[in-house]
């Protein structure tokens, strides 16, 4: 399966949002990853559907919109709406999972199954069926620039076991770097979000591109 790539929007400059996001745009990446938080579910507020629709409108890239708040299900319409292509809400937050998921499919988005590094994925087994990417959390939700958790690799190869026979994509957030990315291919990555790895480089396009190699090669080994 190939490689996608999703800066993650949270470690951009907040002043110059539009160029920022052409930035990457231009440099080739598949999806901008955009982390919205409440301060309830995660100890930070971050942007909300305004900021999501002023992107959708001003910007053709795929948008991966990651939901951390503690109401996900009242945010949907609004967000299918701006629109975006992808939309993860959290295993620990949701109460009616599939219901949530058949909403977000329902209105022509891929719904996906966030999942934070110590939760177990039993949680998310019997909803499979419903999703179409899971989102693995590599660092505990709520900031960027944290260190990757190494045991998310293991998780990773147990997912991508779980769900053999099918093309689950598995995205992988949190501490995703130039140095990790072939290691996360080959362990069944398909997805690769990164923040401060990519908009803390002065050159985004090149950074883009240096880590599709990296996991390119790496997944290929
Ligand atoms: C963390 C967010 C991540 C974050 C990743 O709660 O979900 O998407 O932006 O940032 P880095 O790549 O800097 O760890
Ligand atoms: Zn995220």
């Amino acid at each position: 399966m190939s490689i996608r790539l999703a800066p993650s929007l949270l470690a951009a400059d907040f002043s110059r949002l539009a160029e920022e996001v052409a930035e990457v745009e231009r440099g080739g990446a598949e999806l901008l990853h955009l982390d919205i938080m409440d301060g309830h579910f995660v100890p930070n507020l971050s942007f909300g559907p305004p900021i999501v629709h002023a992107i959708a409108s001003h910007s053709k890239i795929a948008l991966d919109a990651h939901l951390m708040v503690t109401n996900p299900a009242d945010l949907i319409d609004d967000l299918v709406a701006a629109p975006v292509a992808r939309l993860a809400v959290h295993v620990e937050i949701c109460d009616h999972l599939q219901r949530t998921l058949e909403t977000i499919r329902s209105g022509g988005v891929e719904a996906g199954i966030a999942i934070n590094p110590a939760s177990a994925l039993s949680l998310l087994e019997d909803a499979l069926p419903w999703a179409d990417f899971i989102l693995i959390m590599s660092v505990n939700p709520g900031f960027g620039g944290q260190d990757f958790i190494p045991e998310t690799l293991g998780k990773i190869k147990r997912l991508r076991q779980m769900a053999a026979g099918t093309q689950l994509d598995i995205a992988v957030d949190g501490g995703v770097c130039l140095e990790n990315v072939a290691s996360l291919a080959n362990a069944g990555a398909t997805t690769l979000i990164a923040g401060s790895a990519i908009f803390g480089s002065r050159d985004r396009a090149s950074a883009i591109a240096e880590m599709r190699r990296a996991a390119t090669v790496g997944g290929e080994q």
